[in-house]
C-alpha cells in the first residue's frame, strides 16, 4: 500500500530572534501560518529493511541527512515496526526556502507511515519526535496558525482564523538558517538583557492581537468582523511585527529586498521575508487582487504564485486525499 500525502507549507507573521543558548539554539518568537503550496510525499512499507529516499530534484539529499530519513528511522523505533520504508518526495516548493518545505516533508512521511504501518504514536511523543529532527517541524502537526517559542519548537494554537490571500515569491536563492542565526550574533551584538527585551516587545503586540480577536465563544472560525480591519490576520500585521531575518538577510543579498518592494508597489497590505528566506510574501485583500498580482510580479521576472493561508481545519481535511 502506498499512502499519499500532502507537505504543505509555513510563511512567518512575525520572527524575533532572542538570546543564544548554551545549547546553541537561539531563542524564538514566532507566528506560524500554514499556506495551501505544498509537496507531494508517498511512503510504503515492503520486505526487508532500511529506509530509501527517492526525489527527482538534486538538492534533495537521499542520505540519512534528509529529514524524512531522520523521522522514519526514530518512528519505526518508537513503534517497534519493521519493514523497508520507501519515501518518495514530489519537490514543489524551494529548497532552503523559508517555508519550511524539509520539516513539513518530515512530518508529512512521519503520518503517512503511521497510516502504512496502521499505528500511530502518542500524540507527546509524536511532538518529541518531530522536535528532535527540527525546530520547525512540530507546527505541522498542528496546523493553521501557531504561536512558536522556545526554539520554535513550542507549539500553541491559535484560533482558527479564516483564510487570507497571498501572493509567494522565491527567488532562485537557498539560503542557510543556521549561517542568517550566526550572522544575526555578528551584527547585532545583543546583550542578553537587550535580545530578551525584544522578545519581550514582540510578545506584548501577539498578546494584545489575541485580547482583540478572542471571543471566548465556542466557534470552530472566528468569523471576520465586518467594518473592522476585516481579516484578524492583517489585524496581527498591522501590530508592525517583523520578520528579524530581514535584517541579516537583505544586506547580503539586495534583490530580496527589491522583492519585497515589489509585493507592496503591487498592493500588498503586508510583505515580509519568510522564515530565514529566500522566500518573500505578501498578504493582500482578496485573491483576485492576490492573482493580478502576481501576474504582474511574473511580468516582472518574479517566480511568483497566488496561494492562500489555510486554517487548522482546511489543513487536516486536505492532507490526506
Ligand atoms: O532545528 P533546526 O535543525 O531547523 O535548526 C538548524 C540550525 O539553525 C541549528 O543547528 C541552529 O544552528 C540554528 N537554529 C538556532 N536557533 C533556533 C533554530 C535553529 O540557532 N531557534
Amino acid at each position: 500500500m502506498t499512502v499519499t500525502v500532502r507537505s504543505f507549507a509555513k510563511i512567518n507573521l512575525g520572527l524575533r530572534i532572542g538570546a543564544a543558548r548554551a545549547d546553541g539554539f537561539h531563542e524564538l518568537l514566532t507566528v506560524y501560518q500554514t499556506i495551501a503550496l505544498h509537496d507531494v510525499i508517498r511512503v510504503s512499507v515492503g520486505r526487508g529493511r532500511g529506509i530509501e529516499i527517492h526525489c527527482a530534484e538534486p538538492r534533495v539529499p537521499r542520505d540519512e541527512s534528509n529529514t524524512c530519513y531522520r523521522i522514519v528511522e526514530k518512528t519505526m523505533q518508537a513503534l517497534r515496526a519493521k519493514g523497508r520504508v520507501v519515501i518518495e518526495i514530489e519537490k514543489r516548493l524551494p529548497v532552503q526556502g523559508g517555508l519550511g518545505g524539509a520539516s513539513a516533508n518530515a512530518v508529512a512521511a512521519l503520518l503517512g507511515l503511521e497510516r502504512v504501518l496502521k499505528k500511530t504514536l502518542p500524540a507527546p511523543e509524536r511532538l518529541r519526535v518531530a522536535a528532535e529532527v527540527g525546530s520547525d517541524l512540530p507546527l505541522f502537526l498542528v496546523g493553521g496558525t501557531v504561536l512558536g517559542v522556545g526554539r520554535g519548537e513550542q507549539v500553541y494554537p491559535q484560533e482558527d482564523l479564516p483564510a487570507i490571500a497571498c501572493v509567494v515569491v522565491t527567488p532562485e536563492l537557498g539560503i542557510s538558517t543556521s549561517k542568517a542565526f550566526a550572522e544575526w550574533d555578528r551584527r547585532m551584538k545583543l546583550t542578553v538583557p537587550e535580545a530578551s527585551a525584544r522578545m519581550v516587545e514582540l510578545g506584548r503586540a501577539v498578546f494584545a492581537w489575541l485580547g482583540e480577536i478572542y471571543t471566548g465563544a465556542p466557534r470552530h472560525t472566528v468569523e471576520p468582523r465586518r467594518g473592522r480591519a476585516g481579516n484578524p490576520l492583517l489585524e496581527l500585521v498591522r501590530t508592525g511585527i517583523e520578520n528579524d531575518f530581514e535584517r541579516v538577510v537583505f544586506p547580503e543579498y539586495p534583490e530580496l529586498r527589491e522583492g519585497k518592494s515589489a509585493l507592496e508597489r503591487t498592493g500588498a497590505k503586508y510583505a515580509s521575508l519568510s522564515g530565514s528566506g529566500s522566500t518573500l510574501y505578501g498578504l493582500f485583500a482578496s485573491r483576485a487582487a492576490a492573482q493580478k498580482a502576481a501576474a504582474r510580479l511574473r511580468k516582472e521576472g518574479w517566480v511568483a504564485q497566488a496561494t492562500a493561508t489555510l486554517t487548522r481545519r482546511q489543513y487536516w481535511k486536505r492532507v490526506f486525499d
